[in-house]
């Protein structure tokens, strides 16, 4: 069998985003609705599955790895997931998306057990908003957290900051500039349209990242670069700073057509498109050949023709996928 892992449009998948846990100790409004229910543990993959999932992935040439949730930090023992992955070889890059609340505990760990990047979300720098934006979310907890994450070794920590208009598109220099005084990098995200978060309408807050630069080139010269982390975002740099600034515009500038990556949900749920609904139930797998790893791979190397071309966002304000971006992880 032939394990590499190509689509039917030639696009190779080097990158596997895995959902570790549909819960989240936030409530950000462009992700979630306030009343949330979660997943019976039943339905969610066990540590084991997951790793068995990573292990198949890195064996089908898939080279890097983003643990996300929900929040990641909020599912027990997730270090000891975190130990497993960063002993696959093959591994190139392996990362965490996580909202920072907790890295004051967890960074040193984490750190240790192989992890090499994180992606920080953080949407404001003005206590009270954070608040409003993440619903219970502490901002210094956050700042704390992406100073632990420094002082443990972690480099190129990058910032994700969802821009939304009026909300907190007046911040887009301060957190800039806060990310040159950390010494991190930062991406700017388009808002998605994922659930129904009843929150804002976001055909009213949608904010281009073309505007987005056009902000932050009122302070700062933003340099092109063809730099990559295999990931949406496109890199700028500043002449007098080692920070770089990304953008990630699904809806102005769309990636689709060198899109490298598949999803897992954190049901076991192999989703080929953030922006669709195709996918196939790898925890039926699992859980009908519990540890068979060829099985798994079987089952992923038939899903790839199910990889749609491209993902068909608005920013109308619709919803065009029901799921909430917390199944995923973005
Ligand atoms: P790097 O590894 O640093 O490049 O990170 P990343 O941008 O791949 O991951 P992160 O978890 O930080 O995601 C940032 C934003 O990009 C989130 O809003 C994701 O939903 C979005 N994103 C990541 N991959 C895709 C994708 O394939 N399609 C779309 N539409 N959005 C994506
Ligand atoms: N649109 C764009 N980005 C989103 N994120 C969560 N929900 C959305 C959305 N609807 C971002 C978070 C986090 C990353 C994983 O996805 O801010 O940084
Ligand atoms: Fe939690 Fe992240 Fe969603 Fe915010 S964006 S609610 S931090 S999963």
């Amino acid at each position: 069998m032939n394990d590499e892992l190509i689509d039917d449009f030639g696009r190779r998948v080097r990158y596997v985003r895995i959902s570790v846990t549909d819960r989240c100790d936030f409530r950000c409004v462009y992700c979630m609705s306030e009343e949330m229910t979660f997943l019976p543990r039943a339905q969610v993959l066990t540590l084991e599955e997951l790793a068995l999932v990573a292990r198949a992935f890195t064996e089908m040439g898939v080279e890097k790895i983003r643990l996300t949730g929900g929040e990641p930090l909020v599912r027990r023992d997730i270090d000891h997931l975190v130990d497993e992955i960063g002993a696959l070889p093959g591994l190139r890059d392996f990362a965490m998306t996580t909202n920072g609340a907790s890295l004051r505990k967890f960074a040193p760990r984490l750190r240790e057990a192989g992890l090499e990047r994180l992606n920080i979300s953080l949407d404001s720098l003005d206590p009270e908003r954070f608040r409003r934006l993440t619903r219970t979310g502490e901002l210094a907890k956050v700042i704390d957290g992406i100073r632990a994450a420094r002082e443990a070794g972690f480099e190129r920590i990058k910032l994700n900051a969802v821009i939304l208009k009026g909300r907190n598109d007046d911040e887009v220099v301060d957190l800039v500039d806060f990310a040159r005084r950390e010494g991190v990098d930062i991406s700017f995200i388009e808002e998605m349209p994922l659930g129904d978060v009843s929150d804002h309408s976001r055909a009213e807050t949608f904010c281009s990242s073309d505007e987005v630069q056009a902000l932050i080139e009122q302070r700062h010269a933003l340099l092109p670069t063809t730099e990559t982390t295999l990931g949406p975002s496109r890199y700028f740099r500043m002449p007098d700073s080692e920070t770089r600034v990304g953008f990630i515009s699904p809806h102005s500038h769309n990636f689709c057509s060198t899109c490298n990556r598949v999803r897992v949900t954190v049901e076991g749920r192999l989703l080929l498109c953030l922006g669709n609904e195709h996918s196939v139930d790898l925890r039926a797998v699992l859980r009908r050949h519990p540890g068979d790893i060829d099985a798994l791979k079987d089952a992923i190397v038939k899903a790839m023709p199910l990889k749609p071309e491209r993902h068909h966002f608005t920013t109308d304000g619709d919803v065009q996928v029901v799921r909430f971006m917390n199944m995923t992880g973005g």
